[in-house]
């Protein structure tokens, strides 16, 4: 488990109301939107593959910065001068020096983010920032910093791993976002969702789907069973003006019905499968058995959530056995009638382990694949239909399928 110190992390400092307001307004004047269209580099995987998505993002201005492309640095030459230190400071976290930052959001506000331990001082004097900046269609998020740009870095706040745990040091778990939270927000967003009423969005991290979807509602609720999560997400709610928008520190397999029913309810949540000894490291990834068990469970508090016209929305890996067997599935049929659901299961892709290990951890226990579905779920009679895949999407996925299988094969690769 990582340990953290309380004191020296950035998002603790949002608990102070004065400072999160000027924080804030420095984030709003620099408007940082316009930055969403620039892609980060493809540091891992094929080169070709999300491009053209890429490309029509870039040109509609919407958002690619969760989506690598092996063009990013083509694409960020269309940066402007001032565009391009911002994007240097805010999304590729890298030091600038004292002059820069104080051209950036001034001298004093230089200081007052030192202070808050917004800003980190390196070595030779220059200064990190400690968050990076995500947009998603103008919505701005202050998110731990993303590392997506080749470099990777522990915060200066965590701790020996040997540290007793107290007050000031605590487990670490970094808040969340990245190309899934992006992939649900457009699968969602086609749906014909509720409009008004109330939202839940578990889970929220920095709070992606939370403020996407909450714009639409009288009221939305965020819970996460991470202090630092709720607190992000919060602060992010009150940087984008979303005043209906609200989250809370618990966990959300056991709300039951303490904070009433809602008309949508949402949850990206952790679905790797992976060794039990991660589960307390991994948080946002860990989906105990199989990569299913946490999600079956929180299908069973469906009904004590979901208002009567409600919907569920909840993207899940399905676990597909080398026999054919889908997993889910079979557990979805048993289950959904006694607790009054229907059940539609879109499937998006097939999704694969990415490293060796993983990849022979799935295949000790006979899963051949996953399946990246999303979960829609109202009050019903146990139907369960699926509606898989484009052929398209098919032809690709077979083609991943063999590539990883001769990438991770130990005869092959004599296990290098
Ligand atoms: C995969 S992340 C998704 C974050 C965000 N919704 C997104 O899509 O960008 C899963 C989130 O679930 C939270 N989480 C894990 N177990 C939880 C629980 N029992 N109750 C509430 N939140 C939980 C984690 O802290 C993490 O923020």
């Amino acid at each position: 488990m990582r340990l953290y110190q309380v004191n020296g992390d950035w998002i603790t400092f949002l608990q102070d109301r004065q400072f999160r307001n000027e924080l804030s307004d420095t984030l709003r004047s620099l408007d940082l939107a316009r930055l969403q269209k620039y892609p980060p580099p493809k540091i891992n995987g094929l080169p070709i593959g999300n491009e053209t998505r890429v490309f029509s993002r870039f040109i509609r201005r919407q958002s690619s910065q969760l989506d690598a492309s092996a063009l990013s640095s083509l694409y960020r030459r269309f940066l402007s001068a001032e565009d391009k230190v911002l994007y240097q400071a805010f999304r590729m976290n890298e030091p600038l020096s004292p002059v820069e930052w104080s051209n950036i959001i001034g001298h004093d506000t230089v200081e007052k983010w030192i202070e808050n331990r917004c800003l980190e001082t390196m070595a030779d004097g220059s200064l990190r920032c400690q968050f990076s900046i995500v947009s998603i269609d103008g919505i701005v998020f202050c998110v731990d910093p993303l590392k997506d740009h080749g470099k990777i870095w522990e915060p200066n706040f965590i701790v020996d791993q040997k540290s007793d745990i107290s007050e000031e040091i605590q487990p670490f778990f970094h808040t969340y976002i990245g190309l899934d939270s992006l992939r649900m927000i457009e699968l969602m967003k086609k749906e014909a969702l509720p409009n008004g009423g109330r939202y839940l969005d578990c889970g929220p991290g920095c709070g992606s789907l939370l403020l996407y979807f909450g714009r639409r509602f009288d009221e939305a609720l965020g819970v996460d069973i991470s202090a630092r999560a709720a607190t992000l997400a919060q602060f992010n709610a009150e940087l984008n003006g979303l005043s209906n928008c609200k989250t809370v520190c618990d966990d959300a397999l056991a709300i039951e019905d303490k904070y009433g029913k809602f008309d949508l309810v949402s949850w990206n949540l952790p679905f790797i499968f992976m060794p039990a000894e991660h589960e307390d490291v991994f948080i946002d990834g860990y989906g105990g058995e199989m990569g299913i068990g946490l999600c079956l469970k929180f299908i069973e508090t469906i009904p004590q959530l979901l208002s009567k016209r409600g919907l569920a929305c909840v993207a899940a890996l399905s676990p597909i056995l080398s026999n054919g067997e889908n997993v889910l599935e079979g557990r979805l049929r048993e289950k959904l009638g006694s607790l009054g659901l229907d059940c539609t299961v879109k499937v998006a892709q097939i999704s694969l382990a990415e490293n060796r290990e993983l990849w022979n951890f799935h295949r000790s226990h006979n899963i051949s694949r996953f399946e990246s579905v999303y979960l829609y779920i109202k009050a019903g009679t146990g139907r369960l239909n699926r509606i898989g895949s484009p052929v398209s999407r098919r032809v690709v996925d077979k083609l991943r399928e063999q590539m990883y299988a001769r990438r991770f094969s130990e005869n092959r690769n004599n296990g290098r």
